[in-house]
This record gives C-alpha cells, sequence and structure tokens, in this order.
C-alpha cells in the first residue's frame, strides 16, 4: 500500500510516500527557519503563506523521487493536530483535495504520536510492547505508556514550556538565534554543566509531570547578576557555562521522570520522538544511564517534523478504522493522545 504523508502543522512543509507503514521511498522537507529566525520564533500568517507556496512543489517532488504517480497512491495521511490552525488547514484541504481527485481515502493523523512512530519505523526489530514513549518536540515534553502503536496513555507533560520551547526561549535570553536548541547544545559543548546549581521543577502531586517556567527564570536572575556585576555582554565563558548547566538540569529531570515512568509501568523498552532527539548530549547520557533498557531513536532525518512518520501512522491508523475521515474532518490546535 502507497501512502502519501502530509505535515504542515508549524514551519515545514513536508511530504513523503512510504510502503507499507515503514518502507520510505520519499522523504521532502521544505523547512522555513531562515525565514522565520530573523524574528525569533515561528510567525504563523507567514507560515501559512509558504506552506500555500511550497506544498504543491513538494508533493510533486516526493512523488517523482518515489518514482510513482498520483494515481498510484493508495491512502493520503495528513497531520491533523496539534499545531498552527492556519498551516494545518493548509495542509488538510490539499489532502482532501487530493483524495476527491483520485478518489482515494486520506486519514487525519495525530503529529505527537507520529513522532513516537518515527522512532518505529526507524528500527527494523519488532518493539515489545508496552513501552515508554518519550516526545521531546518545540510543542510538547509528554511521557506515554504505548500499549501498540495508536494506544497510548498519557502519564506525564508538560504544565507550561515544552522542553524544545525551553531550550528556544533560553537561547533568545543569551542573545543566541532561532532554532534555540542546537544553539544552546554547541554551546554547552564548552561550558561547566555543573557551574550552576540549575534544577528542573517538579509538579506537587504528579511526579511525571514537567516544569520548566522556574529553571528558565532561575536562569533569567543568573544573567541579570551577572548583568549587574559587569555591565555589557556576557561573556563567552558564562554563556557556555549557562547553556551547560540549563541543558544539564533539563535533561536530568527528564531522566528521572523516564526512569519513575519505565520502573512504575513495567517496561524495558523506550521510545523517543521529536525534535530535541537532536541533542547528542541528551542520548548520550540517557545511553550511560539506562543501559539496560532498550532504546529506539529515530533516524536523524525523522527528529524533526516530516511527511514519513505520518504517512506511516496514517497507515497503521487506516488498516484499523478500516476507512479514511470524513470531509467534516478539522484541524486541532491541541489534540490529546488517544487512550488505550
Ligand atoms: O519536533 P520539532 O520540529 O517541534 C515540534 O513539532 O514542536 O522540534 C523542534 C524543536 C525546537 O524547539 C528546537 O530547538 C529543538 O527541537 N531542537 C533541539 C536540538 N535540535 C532541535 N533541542 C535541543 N538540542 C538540539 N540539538
Ligand atoms: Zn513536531
Amino acid at each position: 500500500m502507497y501512502v502519501m504523508g502530509i505535515e504542515t502543522t508549524c514551519d515545514e512543509t513536508a511530504c513523503s510516500i512510504v510502503e507499507n507503514g515503514k518502507q520510505i521511498l520519499s522523504n521532502v522537507i521544505s523547512s522555513q527557519v531562515e525565514l522565520h529566525s530573523e524574528f525569533g520564533g515561528v510567525v504563523p500568517e507567514l507560515a501559512c503563506r509558504k506552506h500555500v507556496e511550497w506544498i504543491l512543489p513538494v508533493i510533486d517532488q516526493a512523488l517523482d523521487e518515489a518514482s510513482l504517480s498520483l494515481a498510484e497512491i493508495d491512502l493520503i495521511a495528513v497531520a491533523k493536530g496539534p499545531g498552527l490552525i492556519g498551516p494545518l488547514l493548509v495542509g488538510i484541504h490539499v489532502a482532501k483535495a487530493l483524495s476527491l481527485a483520485i478518489e482515494k481515502p486520506f486519514i487525519g493523523v495525530n503529529h505527537i504520536e507520529a513522532h513516537l512512530y518515527a522512532a518505529y519505523m526507524s528500527h527494523v526489530k519488532a518493539v515489545n510492547f508496552p513501552a515508554i514513549g518519550v516526545v521531546i518536540s518545540g510543542g510538547h515534553t509528554s511521557i506515554v505508556r504505548m500499549d501498540a502503536i495508536g494506544e497510548y496513555n498519557l502519564l506525564g507533560q508538560t504544565v507550561d514550556d515544552a522542553i524544545g520551547e525551553a531550550f528556544d526561549k533560553v537561547a533568545k535570553m543569551l542573545g543566541e538565534g532561532y532554532p534555540g536548541g542546537p544553539c544552546i547544545e554547541r554551546l554547552a559543548q564548552e561550558g561547566d554543566p555543573l557551574a550552576y546549581p540549575f534544577r528542573g521543577g517538579q509538579v506537587k502531586g504528579h511526579p511525571l509531570d514537567f516544569s520548566f517556567s522556574g529553571l528558565k527564570t532561575a536562569l533569567l536572575y543568573a544573567i541579570q547578576r551577572h548583568l549587574e556585576q559587569t555591565p555589557g555582554q556576557l561573556s563567552f565563558q558564562t554563556k557556555t557555562n549557562l547553556a551547560a548547566s540549563f541543558q544539564r538540569a533539563a535533561v536530568e529531570d527528564l531522566l528521572k521522570k523516564v526512569l519513575l515512568a519505565a520502573e512504575q509501568n513495567h517496561c524495558h523498552t523506550l521510545l523517543f520522538g521529536g525534535g530535541v532527539t537532536n541533542n547528542f548530549y541528551l542520548r548520550q547520557r540517557f545511553q550511560q544511564e539506562l543501559p539496560h533498557f532498550k532504546q529506539l531513536w529515530p533516524a536523524p532525518f525523522l527528529t524533526l517534523d516530516n511527511g514519513a512518520m505520518i504517512a506511516g501512522l496514517g497507515y497503521h491508523q487506516f488498516l484499523h478504522q478500516k476507512k479514511g475521515d470524513s470531509f467534516e474532518m478539522a484541524p486541532l490546535h491541541r489534540m490529546g493522545f488517544y487512550p488505550s
């Protein structure tokens, strides 16, 4: 079965063709990072316009690279949320129009679940369920118990910023560019992770939930103290120490909560998804601290937003629900995991 996956939740216009849920025939991603970097974050209206401009060329290229014609596609999967409504509408309308034109079904897919599917499709071996799914992206920080593909129990999530968002905001505070995650990781390589005693936030009564606002404030106060003592700019060494200490605190917090979730749910397999999985220090810490767990990380080209994970998950969802979605399907700004 050839599935086309369309992804326009945020600032990537992406389309991929995937055969039978795993075999990636093409994976085209047009990123708008440069466009938004001058504003220090994604501007929804600009993102929308770029999606409109790029979606058809990206789809054409995905078909070309897969050496398939539109008529050979069996199913069109599209990210229906969570994400920015304008950008989502572009992908959804295109998916519906293509579905009408070629008389094939379309299906709406949850973008966060798809990030976990990216880890699944990156590995040949079967996954032993139940497993713990860890979504760490620019918009989400969630820990779920996965009983099968499409069956999840939400165990913990952030009550304020997502972890990637915290990296982005801290980078901005340090005068670095967007996206902030890679900038922080680079700075942190030169710094002392123990220079500042930062810690991740705890949510009373919810040991698996996350809060990054306290950590961000601690960093802000540390910056202000430095600037009071030495007005002007932060020194390079101060910046690297702040970045390394922030990164350590965020990663240790995640590590501790993922381990607790795995122990409480008797899971020995961990699946990771989302842009923050690009962080090498984070992967290394998990591999050092949890060597007895089977850890499934997404392939580098599937960490950020992409159409392949949408097509892959769409395939499974279609087999499960045995039909496509109706034309009433609407985009969702917020969207939870499907419960088991
Ligand atoms: O998965 P993604 O495209 O976002 C959402 O779907 O929401 O991931 C983007 C996020 C950004 O916040 C970016 O700063 C972060 O992933 N990121 C990183 C790294 N590379 C990207 N965070 C930490 N370290 C990195 N190397
Ligand atoms: Zn994403």
